[in-house]
């Protein structure tokens, strides 16, 4: 039995007073894909979702170890080219505003290096911090050199000890992954140069409650940030928000630029994103009591959808298995017989079963030499890249069924 507790505090302000507004029931672990040859069911933990009324910070409370969930992974940042363009446009970001010859740039949970690899051949030191010892090695593998370690202060002190300190820390849907946020923050402070940056970027909590992206919600996801509780968990760190702008991956997030209070001015856009939270009163519980309203009518409407395109006998497979995909249908109640199969390019995906649901995931060879009627796009935030990708399966009258904001056939 793996490790799981229930926090009994937020994890910025440690405030009590949590509020839960959406239940997901019992769910496996969306990582966890299982080999064919295992019997017994995944274990399964609470999946839901809480707001914090005093800081108005939106969490997990259901902490599964992080040992069990991240020390080996099967989410690799390559996958796909939306990413690797994303990443090489915020390395460039990155270098002409702050980076000169000789320059530290450490990233915390730097995956397979992909975005250290955009910072090669310049003449700047990086070194990535993963815990995955089986991702971290295909990182150094690709020449990325890389510290096989969880982040905290004192992987802070050593990298500080070993390299001096950084003038950017990076941190790519990361910071949402730590219970430790006070702890977290403290450590990227003490690594950070007095004239650094810290740049990491999150999901935003306003495109999840816009787009009812319900199934972003998993147990490796602990925190859904909004500036304020953000300015927050910085500020208590000695770090203060210069900038933030938005970004289209991953379903809507934002880029962060903090830096050590005083250092430079607090860009406007820094208010018009606080004003905007302000006018969805996040700061309530009303837009998250509507937000899970919608997200039950949402799943009725899938399985409604789903069920009536199985009724008409046509067949069903997933397109990607991403971990989001997992908490969608298992929340929904689907299996074998209303998704024949998911197709997925990880190689560490292909060959076992979708948590929970056990529906089998295979190459996209497979997908070509079977194609079914219907794809459900679970990677929904690549959707411009699969729809370009996969213009012949549309030619042929293969449909793509799209499930958020509401369930749509393209
Ligand atoms: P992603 O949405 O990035 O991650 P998360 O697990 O955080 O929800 O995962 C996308 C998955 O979709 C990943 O397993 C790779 C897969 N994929 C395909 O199979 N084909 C594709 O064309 C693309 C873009 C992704
Ligand atoms: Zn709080």
């Amino acid at each position: 039995m793996t490790a799981h507790r229930l926090r009994p505090d937020c994890r910025i302000c440690a405030g009590t007073s949590l509020v839960r507004f959406l239940d997901l029931g019992k769910q496996p672990l969306a990582n966890a894909f299982t080999s064919p040859a295992r019997a017994a069911p995944e274990e399964r933990y609470p999946l839901a979702v809480y707001v914090c009324e005093q800081c108005w910070h939106v969490q997990l409370l259901d902490v599964v170890a992080k040992e069990t969930l991240f020390a080996e992974y099967s989410y690799m940042s390559t996958t796909s080219q939306t990413i690797p363009a994303h990443f090489a446009a915020l390395a460039r970001e990155v270098e002409a505003a702050y980076l000169a010859p000789d320059d530290l740039v450490v990233e915390i949970g730097s995956n397979d290096g992909v975005l250290l690899r955009a910072f090669q051949g310049r003449p700047y030191r990086i070194l990535g911090v993963e815990p995955a010892s089986n991702i971290a090695k295909i990182a150094q593998e690709r020449g990325v050199p890389t510290l096989n370690a969880f982040f905290h202060p004192a992987t802070a002190a050593q990298v500080a000890a070993e390299h001096g300190r950084a003038k950017v820390v990076l941190a790519n849907n990361v910071v949402g992954h730590i219970d430790d946020l006070p702890g977290l923050a403290a450590g990227v402070r003490a690594l950070l140069r007095d004239d650094g940056a810290f740049v990491f970027e999150v999901p935003y909590l306003v495109d999840l409650l816009d787009k009812l992206e319900f199934d972003t919600v998993y147990h490796e996801h602990l925190s859904y940030f909004a500036i304020r509780p953000l300015q927050r968990l910085l500020g208590a760190a000695g770090l203060e928000i210069v900038d933030v702008t938005r970004q289209g991956v991953h379903g809507g997030t934002i880029r962060v630029h903090a830096r050590p209070h005083g250092t430079q001015p607090v860009h406007a856009r820094v208010g018009e994103l606080v004003a905007l939270e302000r006018g969805r009163a996040l700061d309530s519980l009303r837009p998250y009591h509507e937000f899970a309203a919608k997200v039950e009518a949402l799943r009725a409407d899938l399985v409604r959808t789903v069920r009536g395109l199985r009724a008409q006998g046509k067949r069903i497979a997933g397109y990607g298995a991403p971990a989001k995909g997992n908490t969608l249908l298992n929340y929904c109640g689907f299996g074998p017989a209303d998704i024949e199969f998911i197709q997925d390019t990880t190689p560490l995906k292909q060959g076992r079963l979708a948590p929970g649901t056990r529906i089998p995931v295979v190459p996209p060879e497979h997908f070509r030499a079977n194609p079914p009627d219907v794809a459900f796009m679970l990677a929904w935030n690549y959707e411009a890249e699969i729809l370009a990708k996969e213009s012949k399966f549309r030619e042929a009258g293969g449909r793509f069924l799209i499930p958020i904001p509401s369930p749509r056939l393209v």
